[in-house]
């Protein structure tokens, strides 16, 4: 490796490259060989294989209106018949699906049988509201067996579901239900978290209040937390009264590949959240075909994904991809930190979990906590089921990838670190399990299949050793395949004219190792922030903070964080005079719970800082360099000659 400080390479264990369903880099180097040598026929021939087809498709890839490809377009499938029915066809009907495991440790086990009955009566009971095909539903769920059965019911009839994750605010709510145009809205009276009951219907109810809902018919309620809970007479029924008297067999709704299973809101570099839109076939097949080749899933293993549903990683490695494989995988309620910071590995010890797939910022608060309370260390639990362990969402700094693999995997369990987004559907550069030398910190090569590449601005690949921008050269099945309502924005933020309208732009920094060719990811090239492995764009906050009525101006940038990996700093001018002391302070939390109430609490600034105005160039550009540079409390270095104002500098140090 070309890094000035020694690496550590790790080799995968004999047994795992024995084992594994990519077996060495032999068998790594022929699937890209395959791929390279018959693109088309590579992703048609496991399209076959992996995937049960109503009508089988005649063409793999369309590409006559690129960049809108299409997949297997003339197949028709359904994708929770792949999920469901195919495994209690093929014998799997008493094998648990789902081990739900509740924030106050109560654990239901969900067969492949019975998760097929449940998601059949809350299908009859959507299409008997007059839910159809090509519908939109919006699902605003806690982490629940209910969750996982409405996504897959949603499938089953057609519905295109868009899931808002439970820790948005009404006001983030309401617009997605609205851009989406939802039919029927599916939330719950509350949510356990931490050992507390939270309130959801409340803030679902505001949503619907707030105007541009007119479209939601139905809101279905899942009983959780119990109490008072308003219910809209002919608007709002209990999920479990809608599907009492329902069969327990629903035929599924046969769609196109192309059919839209979901759109996934996500942060961009405007004020306004991408609906990303996902295909039904392609998806399917890279959900699949990364559980078989990253996570080496095995019939036997118990699979823990710890994401949220209203995440992507929640929909392609809970929903999707753990199901149509046939597997067990655990589905938690909870926080890793209740009752103690030793949840993960209890659970892991208890359930016997043989594959668990995490976020850094998750391992890096454990980290902490273990070093400060030696009873919820990882070594005091017995995880000896675990085999193979994962990371996403963010890059894994050196120090915590070694702590994972030595503490949570022994020192035996291979980590994967998948990097892909929203938008990829599925993972994109990661290691094979039994197949990839690992190096900490970097997420090594291509998915097989996957033709990703680091360009300089004109789209001219780089030497490896030289950073530049990531990109994807060739279409994949499972790729976004538009921004809902807007594919000129589709168009201009993954195809852009600078590169011809021919590479995919990820929106990520990269270099390649000079030697090995591994990818690191250097992080967000636009302006999107990651808080905890989220998105965040930081417009979207700018334009929620000067919604108050107090804010004349803000400015928002992201500084590292040993936690979270960035953490949100902001810049406010207020439209009166600067406040200092108790007052600033006053101010400050007033701002933090206004953002919480606009956009939801992982959006709130850590940190706001207010100034008398903004460092400006001369032109009125706000100087966000230098903005990161005094975020970090760094001296600033830059030519500060052309700002308007440099006394404010002072002012906004912190
Ligand atoms: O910046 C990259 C980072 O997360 C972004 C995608 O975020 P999202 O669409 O919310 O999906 C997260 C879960 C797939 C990417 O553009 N990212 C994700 N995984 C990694 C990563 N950065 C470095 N290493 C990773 N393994």
């Amino acid at each position: 490796m070309s890094n000035e400080q020694q690496v550590r390479i790790y080799n995968p264990s004999e047994e795992m490259v024995k084992n594994a369903a990519v077996s060495g880099m032999d068998g790594y180097r022929a699937l890209c060989k395959e791929a390279e040598d018959d693109y088309e026929g590579f992703w048609g021939r496991r399209a076959k294989e992996l995937i049960d087809w109503k009508v089988p498709f005649t063409q793999v890839l369309d590409e006559s209106n690129a960049p809108f490809f299409k997949w297997f377009a003339d197949g028709k499938l359904n994708v929770s018949y792949n999920c469901l029915d195919r495994n209690v066809n093929n014998g799997l009907g008493d094998k648990v699906a789902l081990i739900f495991e509740g924030d106050n440790g109560d654990v239901t086990r969900v067969t492949y049988k019975d998760l097929l009955a449940r998601v059949s009566k809350f299908a009859n009971a959507l299409r008997g509201m007059g839910v159809k095909k090509g519908d939109r539903v919006v699902i605003y769920l806690p982490m629940s067996i209910e969750g996982v059965v409405a996504m897959q019911a949603c499938a089953r009839i057609g519905a295109t579901h868009s899931i808002v994750f439970g820790g948005f605010s009404a006001h983030a709510l309401r617009d997605r239900i609205e851009d989406a145009g939802a039919v029927a809205l599916i939330t719950s009276d509350g949510q356990h978290r931490g050992g507390k009951a939270l309130p959801l219907k409340p803030i679902a109810d505001e949503a619907l209040s707030l105007g541009g809902c007119d479209t939601i018919k139905n809101v279905v309620v899942v009983k959780r937390t119990g109490g008072d809970c308003n219910m809209v007479a002919g608007r709002d029924v209990w999920f479990h009264e809608a599907c009492a008297s329902q069969s327990e067999t629903c035929e599924p709704e046969w769609v196109e590949a192309e059919h839209p299973l979901f759109i996934l809101y996500t942060s961009g570099s405007t004020g306004k959240p991408k609906g990303v839109q996902h295909s039904s076939g392609g998806y399917l097949l890279q959900a699949v075909l990364s559980m078989k080749y990253t996570f080496d899933i095995k019939p036997n293993d118990v699979f823990w994904c710890t994401a949220d549903i209203g995440w992507v990683t929640g929909h392609t490695y809970i929903t999707y991809g753990p199901l149509a494989c046939g597997a067990t995988e655990i589905v938690f309620e909870g926080v890793p930190t209740y009752p103690d910071a030793g949840r993960f590995w209890k659970m892991i010890q208890d359930h016997k979990v043989s594959i668990f797939y995490t976020a850094p910022t998750a391992i890096r608060s454990l980290i902490k906590a273990a070093d400060n309370n030696p009873a919820v260390h990882p070594t005091k639990y017995d995880l000896s089921s675990l085999r193979l362990l994962g990371s996403v969402g963010e890059p894994i700094n050196p120090a915590a990838w070694e702590w994972y693999y030595q503490n949570v995997g022994g020192s035996r369990c291979p980590i994967v670190d998948t990097f892909w987004q929203t938008e990829t559907g599925a993972h994109m550069i990661t290691p094979m399990p039994g197949a990839t030398p690992m190096v900490p910190g970097s997420c090594t090569l291509p998915f097989p299949g996957i033709q990703a590449a680091v360009v300089d601005e004109t789209g001219t690949e780089v030497p490896w050793g030289q950073g530049g921008i990531l990109v994807v050269k060739k279409p994949w099945p499972s790729m976004i395949r538009t921004i809902w309502g807007d594919p000129d924005r589709f168009v201009k933020s993954y195809y852009p004219a600078d590169f011809q309208g021919k590479l995919y732009l990820a929106g990520d920094g990269a270099i390649r190792d000079v030697e090995t060719g591994y990818f690191t990811i250097t992080g967000r090239i636009d302006d999107v922030l990651n808080v905890s492995g989220h998105r965040m764009g930081t417009m979207e906050i700018e334009s929620a903070l000067v919604a108050h009525e107090k804010v004349a101006e803000a400015a928002v940038v992201g500084r590292p964080d040993d936690v979270t990996g960035e953490a949100i700093v902001a810049f406010v001018v207020l439209k009166g005079p600067r406040p200092t002391g108790e007052e600033a302070a006053k101010t400050i939390k007033e701002l933090q719970n206004w953002v919480g109430h606009e956009i939801g609490p992982i959006a709130k600034p850590k940190d706001i800082r207010f100034g008398e105005n903004l460092p400006k160039t001369r032109s009125g550009k706000i100087m966000r360099r230098l903005l990161r540079q005094l975020a970090k409390g760094e001296d600033v270095t830059q030519d500060t000659s052309t700002l308007e104002n440099p006394h404010i500098l002072e002012q906004l140090k912190g």
